[in-house]
């Protein structure tokens, strides 16, 4: 039974009861008209609606939303609620989000306890509120304060709601203080479905659509959810319940929203492979070594979470240079807000610089992110193998060195894995950890832990050249300058990227973060590289000329001023140039184009990274693609997307590019195998 009720003197308590988070499904709906079809009951005044456990109701139980909507619909069960003749009032005990926020707007009274959170952030999941919450909340806001909360799938403190009028009040015990309403209260207060049509806020839609635009380009639900709230001055109450009702069903059926579900759903499943039962080691105590760009920000996110660092650096200069970067990120986040002064404070009292490794013996965990140079990272595990407990996992944040050839510089190999963090690594959500050939289940078990406590998503990757999300980006780049040489520009393809969704396009994206670390890369790459391979020289000679990006003012784009980007003609001629030198005839590429060489060439990759086992499933695929590499969400991911796309076209379209180039275009044997089983590349692992 996920929905209780017993008597109180003249309340009818009516208690939520679906564990975790009480989300509404069929069970609860029925459960929900049972007591409404029991109404009224002699003596009963009041209906108390509340949740079992920490929540009230976190929104509709997403897993019924793959199939046809079944009854009896929530939507209907809250006009009845609504208009029910025995007052419904609402003790908020716990967050009130999507459903359930709907659920509280239809009662005509509304208590919660502080410090709870209340929202309608359906957006999130590529659908509008689809049961009166669009035409509810402007009703009793103002149609300017629905646009704050709704497009944006914002969800405010129980204090914010009260004083924006969402709710009428704040108590410990909401249950309580709504036995004990005076009775002119509950059956005076006013029915939102009776609330005068809100007045039109043309400025303030104007102003939400633009926002949406800018924050969620692409995605129709927000602007789908401003037209609705837009439309609340002019339309009847029922006929926008009708409208809402018909968008959040097509809404809920397309392509958007099943890719955003997707993730949704993905992102809760991450976590540590199923039989991984070794205990992790203690965490409390964590060594970094290391403190550029990745160390600093990785010691930040574990000061975040409340451990304890050493940071070790090269020399007492890098010590103090750590000191210098761990303070920079601190202070942006007292900047913005993201922590206040006493919590910078107890930060910098939980972190000590050092080039002495002894004064990390004690640490369960160590992270080293010095140099990406084997021979440095060797050095590096011989002295922490000689500093910590035989116990310590050493982990090491390479982006690309062989973890194998690390993990044997040290007497116990089992005791090494890869934690991959991505820049910044206190903001950025994935965490590729990697199974070396020796990795025990202790440091496994390390790894998804630490991601727990640093709240990223965690995700198992095998050891090869990138991992799973820099080899994606390395064919990735390798189509794009193939892309560039042989006839377009680098802003025609970010362009056509954007065009896509991705927020920018590689060769922007580049240019951020430097062009020196790829051309490390190749250099590291050219003993072993195939020499018959096509390889594309541009990157080269943009080395060469000293335009590494943005820290250099300049790259594939120029950047007057440390300003915005500006177009290159120096970079579009060097294509002309080797396109020359190589004897190669430049042809154009549409947009459509661009983007199927570079989609295709990545899908191919990450089949084969699914074939090895490099990645446990297309799912993990999809979380590396969107919380590392920028690939739109609401495109559900790589691989999520090639089974929209269908396994088929992308194979028909790799064919169509073997004939131009055999060795680098030839479909993965597991894409094959998928287009003849007639499986999608879900299915495949
Ligand atoms: P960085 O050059 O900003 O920082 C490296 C730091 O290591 C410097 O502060 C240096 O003084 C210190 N260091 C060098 N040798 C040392 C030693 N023997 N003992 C202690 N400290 C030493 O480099 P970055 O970008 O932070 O990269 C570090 C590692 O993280 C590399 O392996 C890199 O491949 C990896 N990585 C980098 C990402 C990025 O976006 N920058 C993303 C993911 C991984």
């Amino acid at each position: 039974m996920t929905v209780q009720t017993r008597r109180d003197g003249a309340a009818l308590i009516v208690e939520l009861d679906n564990p975790p988070v009480n989300a509404i499904g069929q069970p609860m709906r029925a459960g929900l008209n049972d007591v409404l079809d029991s109404l009224p009951i002699e003596g009963v005044t009041r209906v108390i609606l509340t949740g079992r456990g920490r929540a009230f109701a976190a929104g509709g139980d997403a897993r019924e939303f793959d199939g046809p909507a079944l009854e009896p619909h929530l939507n209907e069960v809250i006009n009845r609620i609504e208009t029910c003749d025995t007052p419904w009032i609402a003790a908020i005990n716990g967050i009130a989000l999507g459903g359930g926020l709907e659920l509280a707007l239809a009662c005509r009274y509304r208590i919660a306890t502080p410090n709870t959170q209340l929202g309608l952030p359906e957006i999130g999941l590529g659908i509008v509120p689809g049961s009166g919450g669009t035409q509810r909340l402007p009703r009793l806001l103002g149609q300017a304060r629905a646009l704050e909360l709704i497009p944006t799938a914002k969800a405010i403190p129980s204090e914010e709601a009260e004083k924006i009028g969402l709710i009428d009040g704040i108590a410990d015990d909401p249950v309580m203080v709504a036995l004990h309403l005076d009775e002119g209260s509950v059956t005076l207060a006013p029915r939102i479905c009776d609330l005068p049509a809100p007045e039109a806020a043309p400025e303030a839609v104007m102003a939400a659509r633009a926002l949406a635009e800018k924050k969620l380009p692409h995605q129709i639900a927000p602007q789908r959810a401003i037209d609705l709230i837009e439309a609340t001055a002019s339309r009847s109450f029922a006929d926008g319940l009708a409208e809402e009702r018909e968008t959040f069903l097509t809404l809920r059926k397309g392509d958007q929203a099943r890719a955003l579900r997707h993730v949704f759903f993905a992102e809760r499943a991450a976590k540590a492979p199923d039989g991984l039962t070794a205990d992790p080691v203690p965490l409390d105590r964590v060594a970094v070594v290391g403190g550029g760009t990745m160390g600093a920000s990785i010691a930040y996110a574990l000061l975040n979470a409340g451990l304890t660092v050493t940071l070790l650096e090269s020399d007492a200069a890098g010590a103090t240079r750590a000191r210098d970067n761990v303070e920079k990120i601190i202070g942006a986040s007292l900047k913005r807000g993201l922590i206040d002064t006493d919590r910078a404070e107890d930060h910098r009292a939980r972190i000590t610089f050092s080039p002495d490794y002894a004064q990390a013996a004690g640490a369960g965990l160590a992270i080293e992110a010095a140099f990406e140079s084997m021979e440095v990272k060797q050095q590096v595990f011989a002295k922490l193998q000689a500093a910590l407990g035989p116990e310590a996992i050493l982990a090491s944040n390479t982006s690309y060195l062989d973890l194998d050839a690390i993990a044997q510089t040290v007497d116990d190999p089992s005791r090494v894995v890869g934690l991959h963090f991505f820049a910044p690594a206190h903001i950025m959500k994935l965490l590729e950890i990697v199974q070396c050939e020796a990795t025990s289940d202790a440091a496994l078990a390390t790894g998804f832990t630490l991601a727990k406590r640093l709240r990223k998503i965690p995700v198992l990757a095998g050891v090869c050249d990138g991992f799973i999300g820099n080899r994606i980006l390395a064919r990735y780049r390798e189509a794009a300058d193939t892309v560039f040489m042989d006839g377009s520009t680098p802003w025609e393809v970010d362009e056509a990227m954007v065009d896509f969704g991705y927020a920018m396009g590689p060769y922007e994206a580049q240019d951020l973060s430097g062009l020196d670390i790829a051309h490390a890369n190749r250099r590291r790459q050219d003993a072993t590289r195939d020499p018959n391979r096509r390889y594309i020289p541009i990157a080269d000679r943009m080395v060469e000329l000293g335009k590494l990006g943005r820290k250099t003012g300049a790259g594939w784009y120029r950047y007057p001023g440390g300003g915005g980007k500006v177009e290159d003609p120096i970079v579009a001629d060097l294509a002309l140039e080797e396109a020359h030198f190589a004897g190669r005839t430049r042809t154009e590429y549409d947009a459509d184009e661009i983007r199927t060489r570079l989609l295709a060439a990545m899908i191919n990759e990450a089949c084969d990274i699914l074939a090895e086992g490099i990645a446990r499933s297309a799912r993990d695929i999809d979380l590396v693609t969107v919380f590392g590499y920028g690939f739109p969400r609401w495109r559900g991911g790589l691989m999520h997307y090639a089974d929209t796309w269908g396994a088929e076209k992308v194979l028909a379209e790799l064919r169509r590019l073997e004939a131009e180039d055999p060795l680098v275009w030839k479909p993965s044997a597991l894409l094959v195998e998928a287009v003849e089983t007639g499986a999608t590349l879900a299915e495949m692992r």
